[in-house]
């Protein structure tokens, strides 16, 4: 793909392992957080998944060369941290979890900034700010300074810059927290255009939903290790079969029975509950990836937001953490 005639960028996707993480350690002041990790990940969009705290804005910044780690090996799309950090980040490109825009200029100004740093020449950078501002539906507020932004808007604009440069693997750490259900659907939207462009996306996220809803593959990391990894169906089959849940006329759940879920099977474990109680009204659950985090960690999951987080969707799942 290229985008000025001094671009270069290939941005094929291969077979190749994109993150390849094993023993990682890494500590702060005597507290290890990364405690022997070990992770292999092809193309596609891969989720980390973790409650605050759990490491996952320090694995993205080892991965992104910006943190060195203690002990272990990691390598990005084939290349070692330690070694070719250089060459790594010429490949690779980043938004933190705070959107880091230049506040006092505008949302072009930041994109056409950011180009020309990047080596475009004039004319190209603001060609490339125009393509992005109309790909992020940003066209409306690009002379406005992004100090007026709403939050939303800001990590469109961030997620425009890190794409200046068409990246071989894309690191979001946790692209959607603070935003509201509409803004989140749209960074959502803008999340699988890439993916289905062919970029490899690693994102953090604390929200189950958006792991089950965008990765190919979850990494599920607590304590310092990935206790789980694989796709959302893989955790979800973890937890079991589905259940048969019979509710009492006050909504109190009185017995759960397994069930394949085949029509002979309901029949049978339905009849067994109406024998008990015919009043009894059923439901049938399948596991989610909210069971299945709490069946690998052990963790409280909750359904209500940090009550102390007002930008919070109180709709969404968020891992609690216990520490
Ligand atoms: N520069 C640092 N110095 C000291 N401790 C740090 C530093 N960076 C992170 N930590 C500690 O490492 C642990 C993991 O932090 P990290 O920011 O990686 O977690 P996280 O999973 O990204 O959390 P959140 O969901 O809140 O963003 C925390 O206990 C944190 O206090
Ligand atoms: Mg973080």
């Amino acid at each position: 793909m290229s985008y000025t005639d001094n671009t270069v960028t290939d941005n094929t996707t291969t077979d190749e392992t994109v993150i390849e993480v094993s023993g990682l350690h890494k500590g702060y002041g005597g507290t290890e957080v990364l405690q022997g990790l070990d992770l292999s990940l092809g193309p596609g969009v891969h989720a980390l998944l973790g409650p605050n705290g759990a490491g996952k804005t320090t694995l993205v910044n080892i991965l992104t060369t910006l943190v060195p780690h203690d002990k272990g090996t990691v390598k990005v799309l084939g290349m070692d941290t330690r070694t070719d950090a250089h060459r790594i980040r010429h490949r690779i490109s980043a938004t933190g979890q705070f959107a880091a825009v230049d506040e006092v200029l505008t949302g072009r100004e930041n994109l056409v900034m950011m180009a020309r740093l990047l080596g475009l020449r004039p004319r190209a950078a603001r060609r490339r700010a125009d393509e992005l501002l109309t790909r992020f539906d940003l066209e409306q507020a690009a002379s406005r300074a992004a100090r007026t932004y709403s939050g939303g808007m800001r990590r469109r604009l961030d997620l425009a810059v890190s794409l200046i440069w068409p990246p071989q693997a894309l690191f979001l750490d946790e692209p959607t927290t603070g935003l509201d259900t509409r803004s989140r659907l749209a960074l959502w939207e803008q999340i699988r255009a890439l993916a289905a462009e062919g970029t490899n996306v690693f994102l953090t996220t604390q929200y189950l939903e958006e792991a089950d809803q965008l990765a190919d593959q979850i990494a599920v990391l607590d304590g310092g290790r990935i206790v789980a990894n694989g796709t959302a169906a893989h955790l979800k089959a973890l937890v079991g079969s589905d259940v048969v849940r019979a509710l009492d006329a006050a909504g109190t759940v009185r017995r759960e029975a397994p069930t394949d879920g085949t029509a002979a099977d309901l029949a049978r474990v339905t009849a067994d509950l109406a024998a008990t109680d015919p009043t009894w009204r059923v439901e049938l659950h399948r596991p989610t990836l909210d069971d299945a985090f709490l069946q690998l960690t052990g963790h409280a999951a909750t359904d209500a937001a940090d009550p102390t987080d007002s930008a919070t969707d109180e709709h969404d799942m968020i891992l609690e953490t216990t520490r």
